[in-house]
């Protein structure tokens, strides 16, 4: 890649590309009813937040999973100082698709077998308020959410077709079209059925907005990109390359190549850029190539693993998340994701040792997310945000059987998701786990434990039971 390429397209450095004025490139965008007026969000009373869960015997959390709305959140975030301290925001809000997602859990696995439908979240606008509607619930989110960034920080909004141009707007009114970073078309489905056949280019691409302070940098991996035996060449010491044309490389780049032994001239004396080749892992040798905004190499969900598919509608691959926190965090870094859904982004940052806040208004997508994470084994904390309440779970009955230091407890309860322990558990206080199971997805689904032995010291044990619609039962274990 050339230097010139490899810099941010808004560098003022580069011919053209000088900073644009800040009150011009400030837009206000009209909608028929707009309500949203910019900053307000920010001075209104910040919402408390409570924690309702903690991990037992732990002396830290690494994630947070807030139940409530992403404004709420996000002024709550604000509220505990973490303005300007957020390494990535990546959000994948509802898309104005004017559909009402429902999860599936298979009780049995993903073939024949029980399954549980719940409505997970809702995505119509048009018998509400309108467009308008859904540009008044996003504007001020995307405004309280980039606030929370940090100067090097950037924003990345997940949505397709019908939202890009609506995000890249806002954000243009929230952030200046300086702070545009890129926008990445990720291939999410290949085009067959209904979109092949549908007369028009298949509809098969998502749209990744990114935005960023003047000192954002992203580091674009790389990837392996089979070359064609024909064009592999071998250096004098028998190293496989293969060539390219000087593109824009400046004369002072092609001497510093040159200096490298990375130039190659034809007999007539024409300049070309040489490429040493590695092998990929089944020993074809390929070219390492830098990512560029177009993403036609993560899968869709449908081809990852099954354990990974948690039924949650609209549910993003573990590999597409993995690729975007890499870039756009540090290690040890924050990740900030207030439309969380299943979580994904959550066990992303973990596995790759980022700290993360989710958050999620439905009770369905805290339930499901919960479980993923703790199966991932995140120390997690649960907090409420504002005036949500999560909804009452049906009765579900705990027995707790003593013998010397140990206690069983058998859990009578209807399908359960997941369920916790807590042996030591007091009303008003948060609950903490000191147990827990959940359901595992899977080829063949795999259910919660029904029985438990721990220590524990005397006194009332209580036992939470999540269940798969997102409602929540707490009980008091009696003595057998
Ligand atoms: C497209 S899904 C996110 C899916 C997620 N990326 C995943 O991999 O599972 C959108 C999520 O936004 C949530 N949501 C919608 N409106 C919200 C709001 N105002 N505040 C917080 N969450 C909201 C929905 O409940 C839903 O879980």
């Amino acid at each position: 890649m050339s230097p010139r390429q490899a810099r941010r397209p808004r560098d003022p450095s580069l011919p053209g590309q000088a900073p644009l004025d800040e009150s011009r490139s400030r837009l206000r965008l009209g909608w028929p009813g707009r309500t949203w007026e910019p900053g307000r969000s920010l001075t209104a009373e910040v919402p408390g937040l409570a924690t309702w869960e903690e991990p037992g015997g732990l002396p830290r959390s690494d994630g947070r999973l807030v139940y409530g709305d992403a404004l709420d959140v996000a002024r709550a975030l604000h509220g505990q100082g973490m303005a300007g301290q957020v390494d990535l925001v990546y959000i994948d809000p509802p898309f104005a698709s004017e559909a009402a997602y429902v999860h599936e859990a298979r009780l049995d696995g993903p073939a024949d077998g029980r399954v549980i439908r719940a409505v997970a979240y809702d995505d119509r606008w048009s018998e509400r308020e309108g467009l308008g509607g859904y540009l008044d619930m996003l504007a001020p989110r995307l405004e309280a959410l980039a606030a929370l960034l940090a100067p090097t920080g950037t924003i990345w909004v997940h949505v397709d077709y019908r939202a890009n141009c609506l995000v890249r707007l806002i954000l243009d009114e929230v952030m200046g079209r300086d702070a545009f970073v890129n926008e990445i078309v990720w291939r999410r489905a290949p085009n067959l059925g209904r979109q092949a056949a549908s007369h028009q280019f298949g509809r098969t691409l998502d749209t990744i907005v990114v935005y960023g302070g003047v000192r954002a940098k992203l580091a674009p991996p790389t990837r392996l990109e089979p070359i064609e035996p024909a064009a592999i060449r071998r250096d004098t010491e028998g190293r496989p390359f293969t060539t390219a044309p000087r593109g824009d490389y400046t004369d002072e780049s092609i001497a510093r190549l040159e200096r490298e032994g990375r130039v190659h001239r034809t007999s007539t004396g024409k300049v070309y850029v040489k490429y040493f080749l590695v092998a990929n892992a089944d020993g074809v040798l390929c070219r390492e190539r830098r990512v560029d905004a177009l993403w036609t190499d993560v899968a869709p969900l449908r081809h990852a693993r099954v354990g990974e598919r948690t039924g949650f509608p609209t549910q993003k691959p573990r590999a597409l998340l993995d690729r975007i926190v890499a870039c756009a965090s540090p290690p040890g870094g924050l990740v900030v994701d207030l439309f969380a859904g299943s979580g994904t982004t959550g066990e992303s940052a973990h596995a790759l040792g980022r700290r993360f806040v989710l958050g999620d208004a439905s009770a369905l997508a805290l339930a499901t997310a919960r479980a993923r994470l703790m199966r991932a084994g995140v120390p997690l904390r649960l907090e409420r945000c504002g005036p949500a309440s999560v909804p009452p779970g049906a009765a579900a009955r705990a027995i707790a059987t003593r013998g010397g230091h140990q206690v069983r407890v058998d859990l009578e309860a209807r399908d359960p998701l997941a369920w916790a322990i807590d042996d030591a558990f007091q009303e008003g206080r948060p609950f903490r786990t000191k147990w827990h199971s959940e359901r595992v997805p899977g080829p063949r689904s795999l259910s919660v434990a029904t029985a438990a032995t721990l220590d524990a010291p005397p006194g009332p044990i209580a036992a939470r039971v999540f269940y798969e619609d997102g409602s929540v039962a707490t009980c008091f274990a009696e003595e057998a």
